[in-house]
C-alpha cells in the first residue's frame, strides 16, 4: 500500500453550500423574493422555492457536518433574507443565520460565509437595475455592514463575492433580464462589483481588523489548442479577460493593459468617476477563494462561431473555445476533468498575487442514482481524492494552500441544471419534479469524506 499524504495540523478540511442552492423556504420569517426566485426556470426544472429544503432542515444539516468533521464551513448568507427589500433589516433572517453560526462554533467548525453568492434583493433590480446602477454598491456595503457587525467576533474569515465572472455574466442569477445580452451592461456590473467589495473589505477592517476577507474567483486554468503562434496569443487573452481582469482589479485596483484597451477599442470600457481610483487602491484581500471544476482550451478566434448560445464572458473579438482531447469527458463534465490544472492553476494565481489560497469549491458533477437506499459515488471519491493528491503537492512545494471545501455539502441545486445535476457528499432525496421529504443521506464519498479528515491524510 502507498504511503500516505499527511496535511499540515493547520489545513482546514471543509465544506461549501450556497443559500439560494440549498435554503428554499423562499417566502418565510419576512424573506423577499430575491433574483433567482425570479427567473424564468425552464418546465421540468427544479427552481429555488425549496431547493433543498435546508431551512426546514437545518438541524439536521449542522449534526451532519458535525459528524463529517469537518473543521470549516462555507456557506452564504441570503441577501434578501437579511434585507428582504434591500434597504431595511429582517430580524428573523439575522437569527436564522445567528443559529447556524453558533451552532457551528459550539460544534468545534468555522463559519466562513460569502456575502454574495449569485442572488440578490429582487426590489433592488425593479428600483434601479441591480448591479447596472451606482446606487447598488452603497446597497451592497450596507448589507455588508449590518453582517460585519452582528457577527464580528464570531466570523475569522469573509468572502465578499463569489465568482465575479458568473454574477456579473448570468443574467437569470443577477436579475437583469432585458440587459442579458448587453456585453456593456456586464462589464459595468462586475465593476460595481469590484467598487463595492472594495468597500466593504476596507469597511470591515474598521469593524473588525483581527478577521480575514477573502475574494472567490472561478479559477480559469487556460490552455491553447495548439502550438500555433495565434491559439498561444488567444490563452493569453483568455486569461486575462476572464481572471486576471477581476483579480488584477480586486488585488491591485486595476485591470491588465490588454484588458483596458480591448474594452476601450471596443467600446465596452466601464464609466468610471475620479474617486474610484482612490477606493480600488485602498484595500486588497488577505486570500483568494478558488473554485475549481475543470480547465478551459481556447484557440484563435473563429470569425464564423455564432455566439448567441455562449455565455456573454465568452463573446469577444479574442479567442474561441475549444475542446481538450487529451481529457477525459463526462456528462456533466464537458471540459474534461483535470486534477493537474488545478495545479497550474494554483501555481500561476499566486506567482502574480502573492496571496494565500483557500480551495472553496471543487467537486464533481452527476446524476447519482438511490440504489437499495445507498448512494455508491465512487466516481466522486476518485475526483476528490486526485484534487486533494494536487492539494497536498502543492504544500509540499511550498504554496500557501490552507483548506479545501468540497463543493458541496448537500446536494444543491445546481445553478442551471436542477437535481439532475449532483454534487453533494450527502444525498438530498427529491427530484426536479417530486419535491418528497428531502430525506438526507450520507453517500460513500460522506463517509471516505470523514475518514480523510479523521486521519487528516490521503
Ligand atoms: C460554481 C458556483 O460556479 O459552480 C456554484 O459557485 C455552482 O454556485 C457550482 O453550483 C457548480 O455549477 P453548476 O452550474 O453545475 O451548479
Amino acid at each position: 500500500m502507498k504511503d500516505k499524504k499527511t496535511f499540515p495540523e493547520s489545513f482546514l478540511w471543509g465544506a461549501s453550500t450556497s443559500a439560494f442552492q440549498i435554503e428554499g423556504a423562499y417566502l418565510e420569517d419576512g424573506k423577499g423574493l430575491s433574483t433567482t426566485d425570479c427567473r424564468n426556470v425552464p418546465e421540468g426544472i427544479a427552481d429555488g422555492k425549496v431547493a433543498s429544503d435546508h431551512y426546514h432542515h437545518v438541524d439536521e444539516d449542522l449534526q451532519l457536518m458535525k459528524d463529517l468533521g469537518i473543521q470549516i464551513y462555507r456557506f452564504s448568507f441570503n441577501w434578501a433574507r437579511i434585507m428582504p427589500d434591500g434597504k431595511h433589516v429582517n430580524e428573523k433572517g439575522l437569527q436564522f443565520y445567528d443559529h447556524i453560526i453558533d451552532t457551528c462554533i459550539k460544534n468545534g467548525i468555522i463559519p466562513f460565509p460569502t456575502l454574495y453568492h449569485f442572488e440578490m434583493p429582487q426590489a433592488l433590480v425593479d428600483a434601479y437595475g441591480g448591479w447596472k446602477s451606482r446606487e447598488c454598491i452603497d446597497d451592497y456595503v450596507n448589507y455588508a455592514s449590518i453582517c460585519f457587525k452582528r457577527w464580528k467576533d464570531q466570523v475569522p474569515y469573509w468572502a465578499t463575492i463569489n465568482e465575479q465572472l458568473i454574477a456579473s455574466a448570468a443574467s437569470d442569477l443577477n436579475g437583469n433580464k432585458e440587459s442579458s445580452q448587453k456585453i456593456k451592461d456586464m462589464y459595468q456590473m462586475s465593476y460595481h462589483m469590484s467598487l463595492a467589495e472594495k468597500k466593504a473589505m476596507k469597511l470591515l477592517k474598521q469593524i473588525s481588523p483581527n478577521t480575514k476577507v477573502g475574494v472567490v474567483c472561478s479559477m480559469q486554468v487556460i490552455y491553447p489548442a495548439s502550438s500555433k503562434p495565434e491559439d498561444i496569443q488567444a490563452a493569453y487573452d483568455a486569461q486575462d479577460m476572464l481572471q486576471n481582469m477581476l483579480l488584477d482589479m480586486s488585488v491591485y485596483g486595476r485591470y491588465p493593459q490588454r484588458v483596458t484597451h480591448y474594452l476601450k477599442e471596443n467600446e465596452l470600457y466601464p464609466i468610471t468617476e475620479v474617486q474610484d481610483e482612490e477606493i480600488l487602491t485602498s484595500s486588497k484581500p488577505d486570500f483568494i477563494g478558488v473554485n475549481y471544476y475543470a480547465s478551459n482550451c481556447v484557440k484563435a478566434k473563429d470569425i464564423t462561431e455564432d455566439e448567441s448560445k455562449l455565455p456573454p464572458f465568452y463573446r469577444n473579438q479574442l479567442f474561441s473555445m475549444a475542446s481538450n482531447e487529451h481529457l477525459k469527458k463526462t456528462k456533466w463534465m464537458e471540459f474534461g476533468i483535470d486534477p493537474k490544472g488545478l495545479e497550474i492553476g494554483i501555481q500561476q494565481l499566486f506567482e502574480r498575487y502573492h496571496l494565500p489560497v483557500m480551495i472553496t469549491e471543487n467537486g464533481l458533477a452527476y446524476s447519482d442514482e438511490l440504489k437499495d437506499g445507498k448512494i455508491e459515488d465512487d466516481y466522486r471519491i476518485e475526483y476528490l481524492k486526485e484534487h486533494m493528491e494536487v492539494c497536498h503537492d502543492l504544500i509540499k512545494q511550498g504554496y500557501p494552500l490552507f483548506g479545501y471545501c468540497p463543493w458541496s455539502l448537500i446536494d444543491v441545486l445546481s445553478s442551471h441544471q436542477g437535481f439532475a445535476k449532483r454534487y453533494g457528499l450527502i444525498y438530498i432525496d427529491r427530484s426536479d419534479t417530486d419535491v418528497k421529504e428531502c430525506k438526507r443521506i450520507p453517500k460513500n464519498s460522506f463517509y471516505w469524506y470523514q475518514k480523510t479528515i479523521k486521519e487528516n491524510a490521503i
